[in-house]
């Protein structure tokens, strides 16, 4: 902290902010036609500095924002995210050695951002940093500037009465039109795409989520989190595990702004008498947010992205998550209409597999989902109901259970029922129902292997008779790694009719390969029986499905579409493997 702390530089110009609250100084109004400083606006207004700021530039912009500090300067409290400067590899200048790990670039918008990723000897974790590339110190200066005289403009106390309007729609327009004048005025002459560029940076900067924006766009992050103000937004990495980053959000209320916005996009309510949030965000990625005091270091924001592309089987079998032979197991199992229960703990990839196995449905069933917060992403051919939760109003009123719309979907004649997850005595019971009563049932469970599936399902709070378990046919645990981070199918499980589970594959960490332990009894004899296949024709079908699987392998067949379309003529007799 003494380092970044020493060296840092706020790239939003002002540098004394970190602390500050998100009040706007009254007193300070922009006159007529200002520069905000002689020489950088002479040098830089009529043309935005788009060029570069490295971290050693950007270091320099508190020397630039010294002839800021008179009262037309920039106003000190701001609304944004504020970003601390990259540390160098090397420093001698703390005697700390930091080493680079990693960097890369990110278009957002047509801002470009450097993202640079250092391990410090001395800080646990390691720091990722992320710095705009093509805005100047200088431009963002004016930037800052655009912002205070817009904020004046619009008659506006706080920006964060845009998040009590009634039409935010129509005041983002309103925003946006003033925000292009303003660019006109200070840049004159600006070519379109650079005006369009610092319009975006602007309007993201006040409108949107700031620099949780740039976090939200690199697809190599599956978490982001905001803990409080205090302390520097944190985020998974796919590749490097969790990772500080250099964004401090300004105030405690302006994490609650962020999640108010996000909850009124999906009708979705945060307030004191409600201080808990699951949302989401238009993209699909699912947002978690929580209140002080019940949070008590502060307000929270926890964002769990959504895998841009959906996981595939290509894509699971690719990265050794599934083999191709269990692939081919559960894809049979599943054409056949078994009920299978996803298992794993946190973060386990279980409403990934969850994701991925629905890839096997066939295109003239009708599926319905159930989740509290939407992830499934389904190939676009097949007939998919997706059904969400929602919480109560503050009065208590409105609010759908995940019982409420499991209840429902049984009167909706579906084939293929989906639950994002079952963690209640009622849920299970009416999904076990689903089953007895002939739905194909898909689920995920938190539990870290079969036996604990059970075990949590015949106990109290669930507390199912174990006989009534026996609908279910089997139970696919996913598990991550917790030394390698690698995300593997660890038990492959069928029940047996007593409600017992007894597992057919099983995942060995030393060769990193899913072994087949049994061969499976209880499965392929429902098979017999509901589909009057003898074991020499299953067998066959297995080759066959092991055939198509592999084929999708080597000719990288991803995409979620293309695998629907795929799926699709094979269930119609019309796949041609070329
Ligand atoms: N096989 C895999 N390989 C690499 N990453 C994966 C794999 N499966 C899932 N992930 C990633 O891991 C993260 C967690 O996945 P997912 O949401 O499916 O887990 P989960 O067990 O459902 O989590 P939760 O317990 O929070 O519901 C996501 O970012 C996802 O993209
Ligand atoms: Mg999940």
């Amino acid at each position: 902290m003494t380092r970044n702390s020493a060296n840092s530089t706020n790239l939003n110009s002002s540098a004394n902010s970190a602390n500050s609250t998100n009040s706007t100084n009254k007193n300070h109004k922009i006159k007529p036609a200002p520069r905000p400083a002689p020489r950088p606006a002479s040098r830089f207004a009529s043309k935005p500095d788009t060029t570069s700021s490295t971290s050693s530039t950007s270091r320099s912009s508190s020397s630039h924002s010294s002839p800021n500090s008179s009262s037309n300067s920039v106003n000190k409290s701001s609304l944004n995210n504020h970003i601390r400067s990259a540390p160098k590899p090397n420093s001698k200048e703390f005697d700390v050695k930091i080493e680079q790990v990693d960097s890369y670039k990110l278009t957002v918008n047509n801002i470009v951002v450097e993202i640079t990723i250092t391990k410090s000897e001395d800080k646990p974790i390691p720091l990722y940093s992320i710095n705009i590339a093509n805005i100047s110190p200088t431009t963002k200066i004016i930037l800052e500037k655009i912002r205070q005289e817009f904020v004046s403009k619009m008659n506006l106390k706080d920006l964060e009465q845009f998040e009590t309007a009634v039409e935010p729609e129509n005041i983002k327009k309103e925003f946006t039109k003033e925000i292009y004048d303003l660019i006109r005025k200070y840049f004159p002459g600006t070519d379109e795409k650079t005006e369009n560029m610092l319009a975006n940076y602007l309007l993201e900067e006040n409108l949107g989520l700031g620099k949780i924006d740039i976090l939200l766009k690199d697809a190599q992050l599956e978490e982001i989190v905001v803990n409080n103000h205090k302390e520097p937004v944190q985020i998974y990495h796919r590749k490097y595990g969790w990772l500080e980053t250099n964004i401090l959000i300004p105030s405690e209320s302006r994490i609650r702004h962020f999640a108010t916005m996000i909850g009124r996009n999906v009708g979705k309510e945060i307030t004191n008498l409600n201080p808990l949030m699951d949302a989401h965000l238009s993209s699909g990625d699912r947002v978690n947010a929580t209140l002080n005091p019940v949070s008590s270091k502060g307000n929270t924001i926890t964002i769990r992205k959504f895998a841009e592309d959906p996981w595939t089987i290509t894509k699971f079998i690719k990265s050794k998550t599934i083999s191709v032979e269990v692939a081919a197991f559960i894809w049979l199992a599943i054409q056949n209409e078994l009920s299978i229960l996803i298992a794993g703990g946190t973060g386990s990839g279980k409403t990934s597999m969850l994701n991925v196995v629905s890839n096997f449905f066939p295109p003239n069933q009708r599926i319905i989902s159930i989740e509290d917060t939407r992830e499934l992403v389904l190939p676009s051919n097949l007939h998919w109901v997706p059904m969400e939760t929602r919480l109560p109003n503050p009065e208590g009123k409105g609010g759908i259970e995940m019982l409420d719309l499991l209840v429902n979907s049984l009167r909706m004649r579906p084939d293929r029922i989906i639950v994002g997850e079952i963690r209640r005595k009622e849920e299970a019971q009416v999904l076990l129902e689903a089953m007895h009563t002939g739905h194909s049932v898909y689920a995920t469970i938190h539990a870290n292997t079969a036996d604990e599936v059970i075990t949590r399902l015949t106990n109290p709070p669930i507390d199912l008779p174990k006989p009534m378990i026996s609908s279910l046919s089997l139970i696919l645990v996913q598990n991550r790694n917790r030394r390698t981070g690698n995300r593997r199918t660890l038990q492959v499980a069928e029940l047996t009719a007593e409600g017992d589970p007894r597992i057919v594959y099983r995942y060995n960490a030393q060769k990193d390969i899913i072994e087949k332990l049994l061969e499976s009894k209880s499965v392929i004899e429902r098979l017999e029986l509901y589909t009057g296949m003898n074991k020499k024709e299953i067998e066959f079908d297995l080759q066959q499905k092991t055939t198509i699987l592999k084929w999708f392998v080597r000719h990288n067949l991803e995409d979620i579409n293309a695998l629907g379309l795929k799926f699709s003529q094979y269930y119609t007799g019309k796949l041609k493997l070329g």
